[in-house]
């Protein structure tokens, strides 16, 4: 069959690299893609964020099978432009990836179905918002409810940094995103994230993961879109994913179809978990990056049977077939990320690095220049290795680091921690 996957990140070249080893695939094209994934797939630069653009893509390419990677097109509504076209299309309709492009929606669908979540409020006017945030005290969250590249969620530990963040989001920081305020209560314990493959009746867990969202190591400095990963998670015991499944991601399956949009796709359920139990910190409405890179060092090419059932509304048939193995990935970032950073600088070392089935650099932010890989994001590569253990994994993964020759980039050093 023809696969098409959209998005240019290094979630969607571990997508490819797994479609691409299931014997299904004839031809497989990325759009964008990036340097990495020209190796082993197509690029085609269209606007993935047009639904008419991806259709008429796909009828002269006669593409059977589209997967939609990052959360844009589906707010955009690309999964309805391509299955109104009759294609089959991995993804949620723009209403149900509501479950990720607005966080007031996720909380009112919490509240509709008596799913484990935060208390919170809304607000469109700074002032009810501030008095809200004096009233409750710190630390305390508050979000723009609108998609805001990851952005839009400011942990405030104190009342000052809170009202500040009522300011940028009402002051227009996050443009229409920032229309509206979500305040919620401050949950701590740990954070781990379960992934769900869903045809909107049925639902299945394809793995658990933690990521490091801050820059530094021991879990400090400023937040970035995750520095490295690792699956599984120890934390998310089978009690507590039977609990989340339970109370949490089987309701809001149920809800979504109640109210006539269905969720079919991927649903990353991101949970705090404490004293045993789960409870919802939010809902993204595709796999996680980089998350993926490390479910999909595992699944390898079951994902596209699993991802072509779930499109398909196959998935009361649908298993996993699970090795006990375990996968850690290492982001390698440009220097000065999640500020500002440089692009073009030329990446050594990478025809030195070991490719199969338990070693694997996915590419996050390249590009082809001169024949050169050259850095082309802020998240450039992350390093993903599979072992018996999460020791072998993390041992395997930096040693490939070390076969780098990138002086402009840096990485973490100490991924896993928590589990190690
Ligand atoms: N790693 C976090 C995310 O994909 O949103």
């Amino acid at each position: 069959m023809n696969i098409l996957i959209l998005g240019s990140g290094g979630r969607e070249h571990a997508l490819a690299w797994a479609v691409k080893q299931n014997p299904k695939t004839d031809r497989l094209i990325v759009a964008p893609g990036n340097a990495g994934i020209a190796q082993l797939a197509e690029c085609a630069d269209i606007d993935i964020l047009d639904g008419s653009t991806v259709v008429t893509f796909c009828e002269e390419n006669a593409i059977d099978f589209v997967i939609i990677g990052p959360e844009a097109p589906l707010a955009a509504g690309v999964a309805d432009a391509t299955r109104a076209a009759g294609l089959l299309t991995f993804g949620p309709s723009a209403a149900a990836a509501r479950l990720e492009a607005s966080k007031r929606f996720t909380k009112e669908i919490c509240d509709a179905c008596a799913a484990p979540t935060a208390a919170w409020a809304r607000f469109s006017e700074a002032a009810p918002a501030k008095d809200y945030i004096r009233r409750m005290g710190a630390p305390i969250v508050v979000k723009a409810d609108g998609l805001a590249a990851g952005k839009g969620v400011i942990v405030a530990m104190t009342e000052t940094e809170a009202l500040a963040a009522i300011d940028d989001i009402l002051g227009g920081a996050f443009g229409a995103a920032g229309a509206e305020v979500v305040i919620e209560a401050f949950m701590d314990g740990e954070e781990a994230s379960l992934f769900i493959l869903t045809d909107g009746t049925n639902a299945l867990p394809v793995g658990t993961a933690q990521d490091h969202k801050r820059v530094g190591d021991g879990d400090t400095g400023p937040n970035t879109g995750g520095m490295g990963a690792y699956s599984p998670a120890p934390v998310l015991t089978p009690e507590i994913e039977a609990q989340a499944m339970a109370e949490i991601v089987l309701p809001t399956i149920r809800e979504m179809a109640r109210r006539g949009t269905p969720y079919s796709g991927v649903l990353y359920a991101g949970l705090m978990i404490k004293d045993g139990r789960a409870r919802l910190v939010e809902y993204n409405a595709r796999f996680g990056d980089p998350e993926t890179q490390v479910l999909m060092m595992r699944l390898g090419a079951q994902a596209l049977d699993l991802m072509l059932a779930t499109a398909e509304g196959r998935l009361a048939d649908a298993r996993v077939n699970w090795a006990a193995d375990h996968a850690l990935t290492v982001v390698m970032a440009a220097r000065g990320y999640p500020g500002a950073y440089a692009k073009g600088s030329v990446i050594n070392g990478l025809d030195r690095m070991p490719e199969d089935s338990r070693h694997m650099v996915f590419h996050a932010g390249t590009a082809l220049k001169g024949g050169l890989v050259t850095a082309n994001g802020g998240r450039v590569l992350a390093i993903t290795a599979r072992g018996a253990t999460l020791e072998e994994a993390h041992h395997r993964a930096y040693s490939m680091i070390d076969l780098l020759d990138w002086p402009e980039g840096f990485s973490r050093s100490d991924i896993g921690w928590r589990a190690l």
